[in-house]
Parts: structure tokens; sequence; C-alpha cells
């Protein structure tokens, strides 16, 4: 259920509320919040400080039910940790772990004073927006694809308050829009591939773009894209019954002769490897390989929701990477839509093979100020970076700062990976312009190196989240990243 959210400015010792949430540090350090509800109640979170129920511990939670002196009903407290490590991305956290502990308390709204909290260098608005922004991401539940279930009789969490001022009202506003965005992707994401394939994805974006006002899509098929020239993408696809789609989504929030910022996805609804097929275990992950495309068909939703002012372009190339008797092979050499061949030498490095007839396309048709691509391009940037953060690879030194700056913001993080002209080596061929794999070294910049070839010298930034698409695991669900720090470098644009 989407949660809805609000500002509080009541105090937590007079507010008339189902629950109220709570920080209290290590070695009983009290939040302020926490020490008024403390004097309310005659000392109750310090005794029981002292009687080793409530630790402050990071992680920990106690739930008090109906203390006296106070008008809530319950007050939920959270573990802060030791108060001189309290930074950013604890508070992130912490907001995670309330809005998860406050799912299993029998309340349909709630309001938190962890709001209140002292962050170093940030204000009210960003910890409303974060902390907005960590609950929605708690409360998420992936639900589609499970019989429907009777709605259990227990209250859900829906409403939940967060104590700020009006100051922080931008704040909060802009998180209403983000989470939409989010969990637009994570949604997508998480679909399976035998729904989740190339015209599903086109027809979300069709729905999208028809409910919404300055906001466009067509869709591309194979047959004009054979017209155009995708010989690149279009090799990748063949092995799928499912044909291709090029989606492009335009939203004019600008002024009309303002250029374009632009978005490309990779949008491979499932990544079999095609002929160079991938071992069996884990390939079911693969259903992920859309993750590029969801989260900046996400940030385009979450733009166009916010009333960005700027011109935004969002192009997503939709392919299905499967063996089959008409499936491209390694040896093939393909005309790209730039012109260059490639040679294939491994079916399974079909990413770069999509974008880059997109990313030329886009740059062709759009001349846009900026191109960010995002896709889980590369195994190689999991072992280089793991799942924590995304990488950053552009010639251009400000814009992948600008982007890196975003992700800090954001807590979306991400980390900037060289794109030097020394590995373009690795990507010759003898039989072609250009190879399509460069060797076991290095391989989410050589892949960066590859798509560089193919983006007519526009400003271009590339967003390996191979790492950080989706949680691990058996039941990983899709993370909605990177949508944070594509709308935060949006927002940035924006008042430049
Ligand atoms: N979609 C994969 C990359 C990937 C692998 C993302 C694991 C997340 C987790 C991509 O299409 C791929 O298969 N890449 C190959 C490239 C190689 C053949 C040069 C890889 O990384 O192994
Ligand atoms: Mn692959
Ligand atoms: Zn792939």
């Amino acid at each position: 259920m989407t949660l809805q959210f609000s500002l509080a400015t009541a105090a937590p010792e007079t507010i008339d509320s189902a629950c109220i949430l709570v920080g209290v540090y290590e070695h009983g350090v009290l939040s302020s919040a926490a020490a008024r509800v403390d004097s309310a109640t005659d000392g109750l979170i310090k005794r029981l400080v002292d009687a080793g129920d409530i630790s402050g511990k990071a992680g920990s939670s106690n739930l008090l039910f109906a203390p006296a002196g106070i008008n809530a009903r319950r007050v939920l407290v959270l573990g802060l940790g030791a108060q001189k490590s309290f930074d950013a991305a604890r508070f992130q956290k912490v907001n995670v772990e309330a809005a998860r502990a406050l799912g299993r308390v029998p309340v349909d709204g709630a309001t938190s004073y962890l709001t209140e909290l002292d962050v170093s260098g940030r204000d009210s608005g960003w910890r409303v927006r974060v902390a907005a922004l960590a609950s929605d991401y708690a409360a998420y539940r992936y639900t589609a694809t499970f019989k429907p279930r009777d709605k259990s009789k227990q209250p859900e969490l829906a409403t939940l308050a967060f104590a700020a001022g009006d100051d922080a009202r931008a704040g909060l506003d802009q998180a209403v829009a983000i989470a939409e965005g989010v969990r637009f992707a994570r949604e997508l994401a998480n679909l399976p591939p035998n729904i989740c394939n190339p015209a599903w994805i086109a027809s979300q974006a069709q729905a999208f773009a028809e409910a919404q006002a300055n906001t466009s899509c067509r869709v591309l098929d194979h047959v004009e894209m054979e017209q155009l020239g995708f010989g690149s993408l279009l090799a990748v696809a063949r092995g799928s019954v499912n044909k291709p789609k090029l989606v492009v989504l335009e939203y004019k929030g600008g002024s009309e002769g303002d250029k374009p910022y632009a978005f490309v996805g990779k949008g491979v609804t499932f990544d079999s490897g095609g002929i160079s097929l991938k071992p069996g275990p884990g390939m079911e992950e693969m259903k992920f390989d859309m993750g590029g495309a969801a989260a900046v068909l996400g940030a385009f939703v979450a733009a166009v929701k916010m009333g960005l002012k700027l011109n935004l372009v969002c192009v997503v190339p939709a392919v299905e990477n499967m063996p089959d008797g008409d499936s491209y092979r390694p040896s093939d050499v393909l005309t790209s839509l730039s012109g260059l061949t490639i040679e294939v030498l491994n079916t399974d490095a079909e990413g770069r093979l999509i974008l880059c007839d997109a990313l030329t396309w886009t740059a062709r048709t759009f001349q846009p100020q900026a191109m960010v691509d995002a896709a889980t391009l590369t195994g190689a940037c999991v072992i280089a970076l793991g799942k924590h953060a995304s990488a950053v690879m552009s010639k251009h030194d400000d814009l992948a700062a600008e982007l890196v700056a975003a992700g800090e913001e954001t807590l979306d993080r991400a980390w900037r990976l060289p794109l030097w002209d020394d590995y373009q080596a690795q990507l010759e061929s003898g039989f072609a312009d250009v190879a399509n794999i460069g060797g076991k070294s290095a391989g989410a910049i050589t892949a960066a190196c590859f798509l560089s070839r193919f983006t007519e010298g526009q400003r271009w930034a590339h967003l390996d989240i191979a790492g950080t698409a989706w949680e691990e695991g058996r039941k990983g669900l899709a993370t909605g990243r990177p949508v944070n720090l594509l709308v935060q470098w949006l927002l940035d644009q924006s008042k430049k």
C-alpha cells in the first residue's frame, strides 16, 4: 500500500496519535523527543535504559504501550547507535528500520519524531524527504503474481506524519513524486519475464504518457527499426519470439526550444546469454536485466509528477536475449545504426549491443544537453563495487561529478571508474571495427568504452547498475536504484 505522508508540529508528549516514533542513542543518550516523552512519563524511558531493555543499539527497537502521562497510545523507540557516528547513512537506515518495525504494530497511522534528529550538514527538508522515501521503500510489497489473499483484519499502516515545520514542505512534495517513480521502477523490474516482455514495457510507458499532460510516447517496432538500420539491436532480438521495441517518452516541462536531457535504459527483459548460454544457477536473476529501463522510466515518472521545468526524453531499447535456431552467434559481424561494424565474440555481451543503437539514435534525434544511460551491464561491475555503489563512467568530468554528487545527496551512491582511451585497445577486432567484448580485465570499463564509440560526441555518462538494481538472494526484490540519483541530478539541472 502506498503511504500517505504529512507534516506534524505538535509536541511528542501532547500529540494524539496511535503511535509515535522516537530515537535513543547508545549509552542512554536520549534524542530531544525521547527526553520530552521521558519527562512526561515520569522517567519511563530512562528506567528502561537502566534496566537494559532499551539499548540504543543500531537496529534495535522497543514498543511501549499506553505510557501514562502522554496522549499517544504507543511509543516505538528506535536504537540510533553511537551518537558520534550518527550520520546521513545511519539516518536513512533507521528510517527503514522504523517503517519495518511499525509494519508489525497494529496501527494505521503514526507520527515520527526521527526527522528532528540532528544530521550533520542536512536540513529538515532533506531529513523529511529521506525519511519518507525510506519508509515508502520499506512499506513496498510485491504481490502481483501471488494468488489474491483475503485482506487481513489487522489495521495496516496507511498514514505517516513527520515532525517538521513548513520549511520541509518542498522536501515532502518531492518525496511523494520520487516514491511513485521508485515504486514504478520496482514493480516493473520485479515482474517475471513471461509478463514483463518488451511489449509490456512499451504498454506501461504508453499508459503513463496518456494519463499525463505535456507527455507523449511513441514505440518503434522491429519493422521500423529495420528500416532505420538498428542492425545491432535487432541481432540480439532475433532469438526471441517476443519482438523488440524501442520505447520513446518525451516530457516538455521547459521552453519550446530547450534541448532535452536524455535518459537511455537497458531493457533486456530476460538475459539467458543467448548461444553463449549462461550457467543455470542464478539465471533467474536475469529477469532484472531490464533494471536500467525500469530506473529511467521511474525517474521519468518522478520528473513528470514533480513538474520539473525542463525537457526530458527517455529511450528504452527493450529486447529479450534467447538461444534459438535463428539466434545471432559468436563470430557474426553486425552493422550498427552508426555504420560501425561489430564482431560478436560473446552473445552474452548483449546489453552494449542494444544500447549502442539506442545511444546513436538518441544522440542523432535529440542532440540532448546531456545523455545518461543506466544498465545492468557487467558482472565485472559487481566484482569491483559490490552491491553498494553504481559505477559512473564518463569522459566529461563535470557530468561525472554532478552524478556522483547527486548520488551522495540522496545516498543512492555512485563511484567513478576511469574511461581512459588506454582501455579502448582491448576492443580491437580482426574482422570488424570493434569487438563486443574486451577480455577479462576491467570488464565494466571496456563495456563503457564500447558504448562511448556510439555516442556521437555528445555529453554522455554511463551508469553500470549491475550490483545495485536488485537485492541479492532468492527473495531479493528490485531496489528502484538509481531513480533517486537520476531525479536529484535533474533537480540540480533544473535549478541551473
Ligand atoms: N546482464 C549481464 C550482466 C550482469 C551479470 C548483471 C550479473 C548483473 C549480474 C550482461 O548482459 C552480461 O552477461 N555481461 C557479461 C559480459 C561478458 C560476456 C563480457 C558478464 O558480465 O559476464
Ligand atoms: Mn548478458
Ligand atoms: Zn545482460
